[in-house]
């Protein structure tokens, strides 16, 4: 079909998190819909153009059940679910499932998880935004992951789904084990899960004998034509939010400010707007550094369900597919000189937030997460520079997310 002899750069090595973006454009270029063994030894099938991605993404014969296709599903729910989930309520989540479950499941969160929910929490972000920065402005250095991107999407999933504050360091911590973080032990991720999952779940059925205005009793409240989420379906809702919602953040936090970072004009650019308060280039800027960077580097597993093409590559029923949005967001089909940080690129459609059914739910609170939190660190700490050579720094890159493991940074303390 395509060209295949031409060697392949390796992929998933240990090298491969801090630069993917060479091995994909030889991918788009020689081998756009490639099968491919992952360093788990399953093998899938990886979309990398643009416009096969977005097709994909659309697709409805690719399903989230691997077992849709029946007897051939080999790859067990271990290697493709979040880790620590086993029993199947756990697994009723939008990412996991496929219409009329996922319509009914998200139009009920819809209803609660709402844009002016999120507008209206937009102070709330600011506030947390600001009290971190206070921790180490004093200082004249940081760790710009362990001290910012990573306890800001923490603390605000965390009191827009209404967990008081008293237990939201617990959830720091838990959320420590599952992505790592320095000074959390090892192989914590499937314990971390169960105890948030726990917490979720008792929180949940305490709500409902006392409901507020949070996002939890948002969604005890929620109903459609007479239907209500179970109890079990609001705590993997509410879970699943705060899985899908924290990461993510954390990387285009990291990564945004990184690439900024690296680039000096584009960063005076969207500094000197900010600082003057026109906020307007924000937005834009915010969206290309998910382009550019983002944190979500493929798209969660899609199989399919009866024999298909992907850009002409026919696809057997039961094969897992996976969408690279990262490389999909640097095709030169789709974007002018791609490799280039523009924070003024005009008509950005990125498929940083995936696309289709399973579009990210939670852009909105991304959005305003991501641009609150670059702007006040670029107004608050204006000369704020990198303090680690490049090479040195580590990416984390599991399959499906990739960013910085820790970003050192140095600037003029600020006394109050
Ligand atoms: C889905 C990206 C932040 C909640 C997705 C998908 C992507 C994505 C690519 C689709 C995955 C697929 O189709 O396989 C991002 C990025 C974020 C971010 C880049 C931050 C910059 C958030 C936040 C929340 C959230 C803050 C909620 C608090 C969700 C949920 C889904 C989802 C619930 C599943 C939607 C569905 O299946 O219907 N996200 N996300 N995300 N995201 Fe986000």
């Amino acid at each position: 079909m395509h060209d295949e002899t031409a060697p392949m750069p390796p992929l998933f090595d240990w090298s491969f998190a801090s630069d993917p973006y060479p091995a994909y454009a030889w991918l788009r270029e020689h081998a756009p819909v490639r099968r491919t063994e992952l360093p788990s030894g399953v093998e899938a099938w990886l979309v990398t153009r643009y416009a096969d991605a977005r097709e994909a993404l659309a697709d409805a014969r690719l399903s989230k059940n691997p077992h849709h296709h029946s007897e051939r599903g080999s790859h067990g729910k271990g290697k493709v679910g979040i880790p620590g989930e086993r029993s199947a309520n756990l697994m009723t989540h939008l990412l996991n499932i496929d219409p009329p479950d996922h319509t009914r499941l998200r139009r009920l969160v819809s209803k609660a998880f709402t844009p002016r929910r999120v507008a209206a929490f937009a102070p709330r972000v600011q506030e947390l935004s600001d009290a971190l920065i206070d921790s180490f402005a004093g200082r004249g250095e940081a760790d710009l992951i362990h001290e910012y991107a990573f306890p800001l999407p923490i603390y605000a999933i965390c009191d827009l789904l209404g967990v008081p504050s008293e237990d939201q360091d617990d959830f720091r911590s838990w959320a420590g084990m599952m992505i790592h973080q320095p000074g959390s032990p090892r192989g914590g991720v499937g314990r971390a899960v169960k105890k948030m999952r726990g917490y979720l779940a008792e929180l949940i059925h305490r709500k409902r004998a006392d409901l507020g205005d949070d996002l939890i009793s948002g969604l005890i409240r929620a109903s459609d034509h007479g239907e209500h989420l179970t109890e079990d379906e609001a705590a993997a809702m509410a879970f699943i939010l705060l899985f899908a919602g924290f990461e993510t953040t954390v990387n285009l936090i990291g990564n945004g400010t990184y690439a900024l970072l690296r680039h000096p004009a584009q960063r005076r650019l969207l500094q000197d707007a900010v600082a003057a308060g026109d906020e307007r280039l924000l937005a834009g800027a915010v969206e290309e550094l998910l382009r550019y960077d983002g944190p979500v580097e493929l798209a969660t597993w899609r199989f399919a369900t009866e024999p298909l093409t992907v850009g002409g590559q026919p696809i057997a029923a039961g094969d897992p597919v996976l969408v690279v949005l990262a490389a999909a967001d640097r095709d030169p089909a789709k974007f002018a000189d791609p490799d280039r940080l523009d924070l003024t690129r005009r008509d950005n459609q990125h498929l940083g937030y995936g696309h289709g059914i399973h579009y990210c739910l939670g852009a909105p609170l991304a959005r305003l997460e991501g641009q609150t939190a670059l702007a006040t660190l670029l107004r608050r700490l204006p000369d704020l520079r990198l303090a680690a050579d490049p090479e040195e720094l580590r990416w984390r890159g599991g399959l499906i997310m990739r960013g910085l493991r820790t970003l050192p940074v140095e600037f003029t303390p600020v006394r109050e």
